[in-house]
C-alpha cells in the first residue's frame, strides 16, 4: 500500500534529472520533445547560434550582434537537446516595453513546436514587467506571422524600408501584444 503510493508520487514528481536518467536507462520511454530544454544563452552557444542564424536568414546577424545582446543582458534563451542548440529567442526590456529582437529555429528542427515554446517563454518573462511586447516581421514571412497571430499579437503599423532586401529595402510589419491581461 505504502509502496504503491510512493510509486504514484514518483510518477507525479518527475524532475528534469529524472527524465534524463529514464532516457538513458529506458530510451524508448522518453520522447525527443521531453528532452528539449529552454535555458539562458551563453557565449559558448555562439558558434551554434550563428550557424543557425546563417542557415535561416538571407541577412543574418553577425556574431558581434549576439555578443552585444549577451553583454547588454537582454533576455537571450536557447532551446537545446543534449549538446545541440535547436533554436533561440532574444528580447530586450525597457520602460515597460518588451521587444522581441530575434526568434529562430534551425531549419531542420522547425514545425515541432520549438518556436512557439520559445515565444511562450519570452512572453511569460515580458508579462512580469512589461505592459506591451513589440516585434517587427517581414510581410513575406507568413510562417512567423501565423505564429505571432496565434499568440495574440496584433498589427499596429508598418515601418517603411526597415529591412535589407535583395532589391533595396523591405517594409516591416509592427506587431504588439498587450501583456497586462
Ligand atoms: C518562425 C519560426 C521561428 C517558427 O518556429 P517553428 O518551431 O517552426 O514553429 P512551431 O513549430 O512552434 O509552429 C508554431 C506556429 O507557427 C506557424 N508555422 C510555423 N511553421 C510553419 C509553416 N511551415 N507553415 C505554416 N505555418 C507555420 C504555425 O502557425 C504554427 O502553429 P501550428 O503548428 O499550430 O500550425 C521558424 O519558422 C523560423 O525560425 N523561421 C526563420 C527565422 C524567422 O523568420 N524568424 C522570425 C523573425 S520575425
Amino acid at each position: 500500500m505504502m509502496r504503491g503510493l510512493l510509486d504514484r508520487l514518483k510518477d507525479f514528481i518527475i524532475y528534469d534529472a529524472d527524465v534524463e536518467f529514464y532516457a538513458k536507462v529506458f530510451p524508448d520511454s522518453i520522447g525527443r520533445k521531453e528532452l528539449m530544454r529552454l535555458r539562458k544563452m551563453n557565449r559558448t552557444d555562439l558558434p551554434q547560434v550563428v550557424g543557425i542564424e546563417k542557415a535561416s536568414y538571407q541577412f543574418p546577424w553577425s556574431e558581434d550582434i549576439f555578443r552585444d545582446c549577451l553583454n547588454t543582458r537582454y533576455d537571450c534563451w536557447v532551446c537545446e537537446l543534449g549538446d545541440d542548440v535547436l533554436g533561440y529567442g532574444i528580447m530586450s526590456m525597457a520602460v515597460g516595453e518588451a521587444h522581441l529582437l530575434n526568434l529562430c529555429v534551425a531549419p531542420t528542427e522547425q514545425k515541432q513546436g520549438i518556436g512557439r515554446k520559445l515565444l511562450e517563454h519570452l512572453i511569460s518573462i515580458a508579462r512580469r514587467d512589461a505592459e506591451q511586447m513589440f516585434l517587427e516581421v517581414r510581410p513575406s514571412n507568413v510562417n512567423a506571422i501565423a505564429l505571432y497571430d496565434s499568440m495574440g499579437f496584433n498589427e499596429i503599423g508598418v515601418r517603411k524600408g526597415y529591412y535589407e532586401a535583395v532589391n533595396g529595402r523591405e517594409d516591416a510589419l509592427m506587431l504588439a501584444l498587450e501583456c497586462f491581461k
